[in-house]
């Protein structure tokens, strides 16, 4: 509930035309790309497009004023319900938020505004040499706002690390309506605590990020992509295992199992022979071309020793996006495949991955569930998709418990509950889980320091 009187101050700091009340239009920001089913309770009271930092400052003031809950909202491609108005109150849309505000050459820093989009930076850094890593598998509609607040990894991850290791500084305007700068473009830093890094991952529950200063890295010359096919998921690993540790290191390494790649084959129909039980993919980047080729030599001559079935090397732009779109594509993929899937996103130490993988069959074996696994292998981050039809007889009960065990698995291993997409409301149970109790509590002190009402994205991260 908001009251009619504070719909007004609300409606006339961004204007009429940039606020949203009618069920209908509000429908619209109440689920996001998790697997959350839509609720009239998500729905928010009202849409609210700010076009400026006073904007956000002004409704914050009367947010706080007034205890609305507020929360942020870029294009809704996050997996765990982040975007999600949980508590109803204010969707706080970034969409008019989309500018490149400078590309500083020199520094070799970007500073964007939160609602623009992850490929428009990339583009934008591209054109002048400059290489911006991190690319989640939704960067052509995904925002940076949204990156930051959930910390996004992505395909790179492997060579170039994650968000985090790309936010020098952010403009944030805190729950009171107050408005900091942390970091900048000194590259040391150390003048109090790393806020920077706080708000990096805190999932719109600290601030509302409003301004995001990146740093760049030269844009390598010459990439090319490498798919192969091998029988086992455990050759796979292996390989680039013994790629990673004799010093090949690629862009990207994903990693595919049989049941997606059967479930790409079908969505796309494609023939895949049946003896391929997994599909590694590969970036590889460097100066030169020929310093691509030895890249690949290498890389052959170490599938060769894992029993590799194919090796294809792109040969045209052509095959390189068709390869990636492949692989971006694997999510919807996958999801075609059963009435029902829940995907997750552990992320467990480099060389635990085929453990992990061999923990997650037994899981679905126990339960007589189809469990597809795939994921950034070369930074351990996978993405077991548990495929389920829920209007059978016990199977929601019986996915919770293979679900909850994966995230055991991932425990047991040394492994966490998230690796890019976080915590948000899907995750909430097991967090005690990973962090321990005494752990919990530090983030929530952390909150009520930050956000004593409360009204910055209640409801996630913990319950
Ligand atoms: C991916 C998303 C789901 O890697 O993170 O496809
Ligand atoms: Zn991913």
């Amino acid at each position: 509930m908001i009251e009619k009187e504070v719909k007004e101050k609300l409606r006339a700091v961004v204007g009429a035309e940039h606020c949203l009340e009618a069920t209908h239009e509000c429908f619209g920001y109440s689920y996001d790309s998790s697997f959350i089913p839509m609720s009239p309770q998500n729905i928010p009271t009202l849409v609210l497009r700010p076009g400026s930092t006073e904007d956000v400052a002004k409704i914050m003031t009367i947010a706080n004023e007034y205890d609305i809950p507020v929360t942020p909202r870029g294009t809704a491609s996050g997996r765990t319900g982040g975007s999600i108005p949980a508590a109803q109150g204010i969707s706080l849309a970034m969409d008019r938020l989309t500018n490149i505000l400078e590309l500083d050459e020199r520094n070799m820093m970007v500073t964007v505004e939160p609602g623009v989009r992850t490929i428009d930076v990339y583009n934008a850094c591209a054109e002048k040499g400059l290489f911006f890593p991190p690319d989640p598998a939704s960067w052509k509609y995904s925002t940076l706002g949204g990156n930051v607040g959930e910390n996004a990894g992505g395909m790179r991850a492997v060579k170039y690390g994650v968000t985090s290791n790309y936010v020098m500084g952010l403009e944030v305007v805190l729950a009171d309506g107050s408005v900091i700068n942390t970091g900048g473009k000194a590259i040391k830093n150390v003048t109090g605590y790393n806020l920077t890094q706080l708000f990096t991952g805190s999932e719109g529950t600290l601030g509302v990020i409003t301004k995001i200063l990146l740093r760049l890295i030269p844009m390598p010359k010459k990439r090319n992509t490498l798919q192969l096919m091998f029988p086992s998921l455990d050759n796979a690993c292996n390989t680039i295992h013994s790629m990673l540790s004799s010093g090949v290191v690629p862009a990207a390494a994903e990693l595919m199992d049989k049941i997606s790649i059967q479930a790409v084959a079908k969505h796309r129909h494609l023939d895949i022979k049946a003896e391929i039980g997994a599909c590694v993919v590969l970036e590889i980047d460097g100066e030169t071309d020929a310093d691509l080729d030895k890249q690949a030599c290498q890389i052959k001559a170490i599938a060769q020793k894992h029993e590799v079935l194919e090796v294809r090397v792109a040969a045209s732009q052509e095959e390189v996006d068709d390869i990636w779109s492949i692989r971006r594509g694997l999510s919807s993929a996958i999801g075609a495949a059963a009435p029902n899937r829940f995907g997750e996103d552990i992320s467990v130490p480099r060389d635990a991955f085929p453990e992990v993988v061999r923990l997650i069959r037994q899981i679905g074996e126990k339960y007589n569930l189809t469990i597809a696994v795939y994921g950034h292998a070369g930074d351990g981050n996978v993405h077991p998709s548990v495929l389920c039809d829920l209007a059978k007889e016990g199977e929601e009960e019986r996915v919770h418990q293979a679900i909850n065990e994966i995230f055991d698995a991932a425990l047991s291993v040394g492994g966490t509950l998230s690796g890019e997409h976080g915590i948000g409301l899907t995750k909430r149970p097991y967090l005690k889980k990973a962090l321990g109790e005494a752990g919990v509590n530090t983030l929530k002190l952390v909150k009520q320091a930050l956000d004593p009402k409360g009204i910055l994205n209640p409801g996630k991260i913990w319950e």
